[in-house]
């Protein structure tokens, strides 16, 4: 580590308006260094990198680069400086396709024309710094998340630049492709790029840093080691301890009855032949790799899309494929793995976004109750203690992980049987984990029922009765929670297939 940082904040502080955002934080990076940002939603982790970025300029203090003081006053401004970013939400355009999205703004051109040819190969090349391999003509739009988030960290590191930026680069990865990563920027730490990364995965901390920054409420807490004990780092960024990561309650809630029923459901070339029921009181949790059709499942239950055969009941009410509203009054609650595609509406208020699938079933003699359900929103909002300044603020303006225990939130209050929840805690922090857990409980308490996909097998392990191992559009096997363990698991959701049957 050289003695002069790449960068400082020096005392920084910014404001929305009447909200103190970030006072007085000082933080720097250097050559060769990953330093870490950790802290809870909302603790102004994204507000902070965006003035390393220039998406924001400071209200207060200055930025050092090079022990010189600059004002960064665009992206471009931060880019000429060497600073590339990967930002919490994506930016990608999907209508265009990966190539065109890898070098946006960089496009290559021969006699004033874009080279084609050249923005392929540069483009690929990109692809090749995290070893993936897809068609660069394919548009974005038609790309999971996971795969868009490592579009994203391609056309970042193409940029070759010496200070990267990374916000949660690894919410939307599986182990395997957060491991491509890690092994990329280790590469880059030895040849003297600084980095400055953010997670809600504790685990990787030690793995790839060096210090640890702990923000709470938008103030510097501490310096420490990335070697610091998990507890420990907890601890400073709640400002409180949490005993016990997975609280799954799992109690008596009556006779046995079946609240969902899936069989025999295909989807031509996403999944095929998919039985499995669902008790009250239960959490089913369902495992698989990226790609194994999980989502795909989970949007044809919820009527997002349509299925080609088979049948799905609530509680023995047949539902037709592609019937959202229909879903949602026979009980269905969906929480999609795109919280921005599907789940929220940005420019809409908390108030709205929480209340949204509940006001036509609390209407009386035609009226929606509208003061009921800015109570229940409040109620919401506080329990899962989502960080905002009022509930009429756009919801857009919350931090990521906010965002997310909102769209959450909206199906609990909706009182949904069955909730379906696609990757529920993807950039929720460790405390806020734990209160969605909570809410877990209280659903199937309640007599409802819980289907979770989710790539963070502790997750699975720890908070399902059951689990269901997906492959290649198929059912690979079940355990019951007692047989689950990470290994069974991923045997199942790996191996080879072992039988010849196409997807039909
Ligand atoms: N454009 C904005 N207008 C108003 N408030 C904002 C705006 N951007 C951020 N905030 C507020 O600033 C606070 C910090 O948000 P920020 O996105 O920096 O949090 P974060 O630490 O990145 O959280 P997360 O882990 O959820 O991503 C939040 O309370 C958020 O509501
Ligand atoms: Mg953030």
């Amino acid at each position: 580590m050289s003695e002069q940082p790449l960068i400082t904040l020096q005392n920084v502080g910014k404001t929305f308006g009447p909200v103190t955002v970030i006072n007085d934080v000082t933080v720097s990076v250097y050559a060769g260094q990953v330093q870490v940002l950790l802290g809870e939603n909302g603790a102004g982790k994204s507000t902070l990198i965006k003035m390393m970025a220039g998406v924001y300029q400071p209200d207060s203090g200055h930025i050092v680069i090079d022990g010189k003081t600059v004002i960064l006053s665009t992206t471009r401004a931060a880019e000429e400086h060497g600073i590339a970013t990967i930002h919490q939400e994506l930016n990608l355009v999907p209508t265009m396709s990966i190539a065109e999205n890898v070098m946006l703004g960089r496009l290559p051109t021969k006699y004033g024309l874009v080279d084609r040819r050249a923005l392929r190969e540069r483009a690929r090349a990109a692809l090749a710094l995290i070893d993936l391999e897809i068609d660069v003509d394919t548009l974005v739009g038609e790309l999971g998340i996971a795969q868009q988030q490592l579009i994203e960290i391609a056309k970042a590191l193409s940029i070759n630049a010496r200070i990267l930026i990374l916000d949660e680069p690894t919410a939307a990865l599986t182990v395997h492709e957060t491991e491509k990563l890690f092994t990329v920027m280790a590469d880059l730490r030895r040849s003297g790029v600084g980095m400055l990364f953010i997670s809600h995965h504790l685990d990787e901390i030690a793995e790839i840093g060096d210090t640890v920054t702990v923000l709470r409420d938008g103030e510097f807490i501490a310096e420490v080691p990335a070697s610091t004990p998990e507890d420990e780092l907890v601890t400073l960024m709640v400002g409180r301890s949490i005993a016990d990561k997975f609280p799954r309650i799992t109690g008596e809630v009556g006779p046995a009855t079946e609240v969902l029923r899936v069989e025999s459901l295909s989807s031509h070339g996403k999944f095929s032949d998919i039985t499995f029921t669902v008790m009250a009181g239960e959490v089913l949790g369902i495992a698989g790799l990226v790609g194994a059709g999980r989502t795909e499942l989970i949007r044809a239950i919820a009527g997002v899309d349509h299925y080609s055969s088979g049948s799905v009941e609530v509680r023995g009410r047949a539902l037709r494929g592609g019937d959202i509203a229909a879903a949602i009054a026979a009980g269905i609650g969906h929480v999609p793995e795109d919280r921005k595609e599907l789940g929220l509406v940005l420019d809409a208020s908390v108030n709205d976004n929480l209340g949204y699938a509940t006001l036509a079933s609390t209407a009386r003699f035609g009226l929606v109750d509208f003061a009921g359900q800015r109570s229940r929103a409040a109620e919401m909002a506080k329990k899962l203690r989502i960080r905002m300044h009022s509930i009429d603020q756009p919801i857009g303006a919350l931090s990521g992980g906010n965002q997310q225990k909102a769209v959450f939130g909206r199906w609990i209050i909706a009182a949904s049987t069955v909730v379906l929840l696609d990757e529920p805690t993807r950039g929720v922090d460790v405390g806020a984990k734990v209160e969605i857990y909570e809410l877990m409980n209280a659903v199937t308490a309640a007599g409802g029922a819980i289907v979770m996909v989710s790539s963070e097998l502790p997750e699975i392990l720890g908070m399902s009765d059951r689990i269901l191992v997906m492959r290649d559009g198929r059912l690979a096997g079940e355990l019951s929670s007692a047989d689950a363990t990470q290994d069974a698991v991923m045997t199942l959701a790996a191996s080879d297939v072992d039988d010849t049957n196409e997807r039909n």
